[in-house]
């Protein structure tokens, strides 16, 4: 029977274990060599003076005798251990790996990713994937626990939108015609909940041709689930559940309450609608106290802007304020304010009488020596929520935990950048009930029974409440401007006793990145692409044979 490596210990001295593995590293002192064998449990040292002619990456069958080291190494599980070598067998020799098989990394991603597979032999890599593993298995038992079955749905299929570009396969048979990759499985498990499932979940694979980031990947696999008689508080409840059970397994405990935040809570007091709620400052709106003395605010009021302020205990040096000031100038801010609480009373750009500067002080609750920066104009929000996230980072603030927040009441639509209204999240969510009246005299006031669950300022996942009428849905895809044959088959299922529902889908990945420490989603996809979307070990996305395009009546112009 084999022994796994990392298993061996002081109570193991005299066993006779048989190892796999492979060659981690070899030191040959002369009369006697080392090599340390490592396979996905751990690393054990071997010795003996015949393996003198093997090399890093070779893959070994060895069996031997465990017996106490004399050098004890005590940052190595085994440390205390060493396995006399009493015969061997080399099952594949190696070429020089391109970086050594260890956690300090120099290489490059590009480099780690042409190798992914030595990449993933890395013990923090194999670390990830376990964890992934550990997680996706304690939200499937989860989730049957609650009654959840795993329904699979289709890979090549209509366009379902949810705000990015979709994949396309041409099909052989109908010349001309093009299945989508789903973006998301959103609308055939409405369907299941209307054939009857109740509950619904699925790892589904999603595909988006989206500009990519670090937590972004043009396929990814989302937690997927719906419910059938839900309201929002039943979904968020199991929602909670899954992040609960799977940050367990990383032995992160989530808070037993999760705040619920509306959108424009969200906006005003931390400028995002995806809040980091560690960050320990806050946004305050300042405009009922109108200045008469202050031009550059009073003319912001006038106009229909904001006035905002974000205290900042201890102050930001003159150095500080201005490298903020080119990075918001740089995205298309107008500029900073700033003051601050000094022995010999306020000073700092924020101009204005003594009074106005003293019940802003007030307000904001400037002590001595604190500072705070403003911004006066419209759609200034996002760029104090920009200003709270870099100035935490300048402090240096200690970001620890894990803060998940709740945030409800989105607006149905949005105006897209060519001034056309589009869904805020996809053309399926339900108005609140209260708000229908005012769907095509005031759009935009509507509010959406959605809901995204952020944690440390990362949505991990989004849902809804469904429109589960025809009627309903067709007056949502006609205020859209889309066509409607282009959701019949959904139209048709609604007039067929859909029954409410609403569901909810996390980004899997952006879970795991998170309970691993990982800053990038690259590092718990086993294969995942580069920024720029390519397949660095396949070569993924590559020319094809002229004759499988004449049989697609493909034609690449250029
Ligand atoms: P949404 O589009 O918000 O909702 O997606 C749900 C979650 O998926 C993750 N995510 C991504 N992860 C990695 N790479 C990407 N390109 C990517 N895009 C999204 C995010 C996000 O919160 N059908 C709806 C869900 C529903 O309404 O039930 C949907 O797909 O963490």
């Amino acid at each position: 029977m084999r022994t796994w490596c990392g298993s061996l210990r002081l109570k193991d001295e005299g066993k006779r274990v048989l190892l796999r593995g492979w060659v981690q590293r070899v030191r040959d002192l002369g009369g006697v060599v080392f090599v340390d064998l490592r396979d996905r449990s751990g690393v054990v040292q071997l010795v003996g003076d015949r393996l003198r002619n093997v090399r890093p990456e070779w893959v070994l069958e060895v069996k031997g005798k465990v017996r106490e080291r004399e050098a004890k190494n005590s940052e190595l599980p085994t440390g205390e251990v060493e396995v006399e070598v009493e015969e061997f067998r080399v099952l594949n020799t190696s070429r020089t790996p391109p970086f050594p098989v260890n956690d300090v990394i120099e290489a490059s991603e590009e480099v780690r990713l042409r190798y992914r597979y030595i990449d993933l032999r890395r013990p923090r890599m194999q670390r990830n994937f376990l964890l992934r593993h550990r997680m996706a298995l304690a939200v499937r038992n989860y989730l049957d626990s609650q009654g959840f079955w795993e329904i699979e749905t289709p890979i090549l299929t209509k366009s379902t939108p949810e705000g990015a570009r979709d994949f396309l396969v041409p099909s052989r048979n109908y010349p001309g015609r093009f299945y989508a990759l789903p973006q998301s499985p959103q609308l055939f498990k409405q369907i299941l909940m209307i054939s009857g499932f109740e509950r619904y979940f699925q790892f589904a694979r999603c595909f988006r041709d989206e500009d990519l980031r670090a937590d972004r990947q043009p396929e990814f696999t989302q937690i997927d689930l719906e419910m059938s008689f839900a309201q929002e508080r039943d979904v968020m409840e199991v929602a909670e559940g899954i992040l609960r059970q799977s940050f367990s397994r990383a032995g992160i405990e989530i808070p037993s309450t999760i705040p619920v935040l509306s959108y424009t809570q969200a906006m005003e007091k931390y400028g995002t609608d995806a809040p980091d709620l560690r960050i320990p400052y806050e946004i305050k709106n300042l405009s009922r106290f109108p200045s008469g003395s202050n031009r550059i605010v009073a003319s912001a009021l006038e106009k229909g802007g904001k006035f905002l302020g974000m205290k900042i205990p201890g102050g930001l040096s003159r150095k500080q304020i201005e490298t903020l000031e080119r990075e918001i100038k740089s995205m298309g801010a107008a500029g900073i304010l700033f003051l601050k609480r000094g022995d010999g009373g306020f000073s700092g750009s924020l101009r204005g009488d003594e009074s106005w500067r003293g019940k802003i002080a007030e307000e904001l609750g400037l002590e001595m020596r604190d500072g705070a920066i403003f911004m006066a104009g419209k759609g200034v929000e996002k760029f104090m929520g920009y200003l709270r996230k870099r100035v935490a980072e300048i402090k240096g603030v200690e970001l620890k935990g894990f803060s998940p927040v709740w945030v409800v009441d989105f607006p149905l639509f949005e105006l897209d950048e060519d001034g056309k209204i589009s869904s805020n999240h996809h053309p399926f969510t339900s108005p609140r009930e209260e708000d229908i009246e005012i769907l095509e005299a005031e759009p935009l006031k509507v509010r959406a029974r959605a809901y995204d669950l952020v944690v440390n300022g990362v949505e991990i996942g989004g849902g809804s409440i469904r429109i589960h009428r025809a009627e309903l849905q067709r007056k949502i895809l006609k205020i859209l401007g889309v066509e409607e044959e282009r959701f019949s088959f959904l139209l048709q299922a609604l007039e067929h006793g859909a029954p409410p529902h609403g569901g909810i889908a996390f980004g899997f990945d952006r879970m795991v990145m998170m309970a691993a420490g990982e800053q990038s989603i690259r590092d718990v996809i086993a294969f995942p692409k580069t920024t720029s979307a390519l397949c660095l070990l396949t070569g993924a996305p590559s020319s094809v044979d002229p004759a499988q395009l004449r049989e697609l009546k493909i034609k690449i112009i250029s």
